[in-house]
C-alpha cells in the first residue's frame, strides 16, 4: 500500500519535473478503481471485452496447461478481477489445486474482490495482498510442491515504459524458478482511431478518471487544484507505440499543496502527463520473452486480433 509520505514525494518530484508527470499508480484510490471499472464498460474500450473473449474462448486450454498440480496462482494489479474469474472458472474445471493471491495497490479493491469470490465461487482459497506488484509477490511463499502462476492482465504492462518492462520482467524472472508460468495481457497496435478512441470516450468517464487524480491530491495532500481549469488530452504517439494521456492546464494558475508547503506554478497549456498505455506487436512480444528469460508456452488471441495474452514459462539455464 502507498503511504501519504510516498504519495506527497512521488507529488512532488513528478511536479517538479520539466515535463510535469504523475505516477498513474495513483489513478487508483477507492474513487479511481471505480471509474476505471466504468471505463471497461464503456462501448469504446474494447480492451476488457477483448480479453474477456480469450479467457472465454480459450481459458480452457490456459487452464490444462497450468494443470492440476498445486499453485499460486498470483496476480499483479488484479482489479475488480472481472476477467480472472472467467479463467478461475475454467482452473476449476480442470480441477486445479490452487490458491489465488491477487496483488494490488487499492485496498479497497483487494477487499471487495476477496468478498466477491467468496461468494461466487465458495470454496476457492484466497488471499488478498495490498501492495505494489513485485514487493507483493515477496510476501508469498512457494507451494510445497507445484508452481507459481503470476496473471498480470489487462495490459497494466503498457504502463511501463519500454525499458521499464524489461527491468520489470527480469526482476520477476530472477525471483521465479524454472517451470512457473507467466500470462500478460498485451494491447496490440492496431488502427489509429480505434486506439485513440478508447482513451477519448464520449461520455467523459476517463476525463473523470485522471480528474480524479488531482481530487485525490486534494483530498490526501490538501491541494487546491481545481480541475475545471485542466483539460483532459490524449494522443497516440506513432513514433513511440503509444496512447499518450495528459491534464492541460487551461491557463496561468498557481496550485498550493499543504502537505508540501509548496507552490506549483502552471504556464497557460502546460501539460502534466499521466499515463502513458503502450501497444505492441507481436513480434515485440516474443523478444520480450526471449530478452528476459522466458520462453513462450502459448499465445491467444480475441476474434479481431485487437488483444492477445500470452503465456511464457520461466526457463533457467
Ligand atoms: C488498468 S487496471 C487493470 C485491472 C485488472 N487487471 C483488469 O485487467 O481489469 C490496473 C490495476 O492495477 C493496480 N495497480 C496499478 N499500479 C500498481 C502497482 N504499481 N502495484 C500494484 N497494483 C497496481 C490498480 O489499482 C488497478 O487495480
Amino acid at each position: 500500500m502507498t503511504s501519504p509520505t510516498a504519495f506527497a514525494a512521488d507529488v512532488l518530484a513528478g511536479l517538479s519535473r520539466e515535463l510535469k508527470a504523475l505516477p498513474c499508480k495513483y489513478l487508483y484510490d477507492e474513487e479511481g478503481s471505480r471509474l476505471f471499472g466504468d471505463i471497461m464498460d464503456l462501448p469504446e474500450y474494447y480492451l476488457t471485452r477483448s480479453e474477456v473473449e480469450i479467457l472465454r474462448e480459450k481459458g480452457g486450454e490456459i487452464a490444462e496447461i497450468i494443470g492440476p498440480e498445486q499453485a499460486n496462482i498470483i496476480e499483479f494489479g488484479a482489479g475488480d478481477g472481472r476477467k480472472t474469474k472467467v479463467l478461475i472458472a475454467h482452473l476449476l474445471d480442470v480441477p486445479a489445486d490452487f490458491t489465488y493471491f491477487p496483488i494490488d495497490i487499492c485496498g479497497n479493491a483487494v477487499e471487495k474482490l476477496a468478498s466477491g469470490l467468496e461468494e461466487e465461487f465458495g470454496h476457492v482459497r484466497v488471499v488478498g495482498i495490498v501492495s505494489e506488484y513485485l514487493n507483493g509477490l515477496e510476501k508469498i511463499s512457494r507451494p510445497d510442491s507445484g508452481r507459481n502462476v503470476v496473471l498480470f492482465l489487462g495490459s497494466s504492462i503498457g504502463n511501463f515504459s519500454p525499458r521499464e518492462i524489461v527491468t520489470f520482467l527480469s526482476n520477476l524472472h530472477q525471483r521465479l524458478c524454472d517451470g512457473d508460468l507467466l500470462l500478460t495481457g498485451f494491447d496490440l497496435r492496431k488502427d489509429i482511431d480505434v486506439l485513440v478512441r478508447a482513451y477519448n470516450d464520449r461520455a467523459g468517464v476517463t476525463q473523470e478518471f485522471n480528474f480524479n487524480m488531482l481530487r485525490r491530491i486534494n483530498r490526501e495532500l490538501g491541494g487546491t487544484f481545481d480541475t475545471r481549469k485542466f483539460r483532459y488530452y490524449s494522443i497516440w504517439d506513432a513514433a513511440e507505440g503509444a496512447v499518450r494521456s495528459f491534464l492541460v492546464s487551461l491557463c496561468a494558475q498557481r496550485v498550493d499543496i499543504e502537505a508540501l508547503k509548496m507552490s506549483f506554478d502552471f504556464d497557460a497549456w502546460e501539460p502534466i502527463h499521466t499515463e502513458s498505455s503502450y501497444k505492441f506487436s507481436e513480434r515485440q512480444v516474443f523478444a520480450l520473452a526471449e530478452t528476459t528469460g522466458f520462453e513462450s508456452a502459448g499465445a491467444f488471441f480475441d476474434s479481431r486480433g485487437y488483444f492477445m495474452d500470452s503465456l511464457w514459462r520461466v526457463k533457467k539455464t
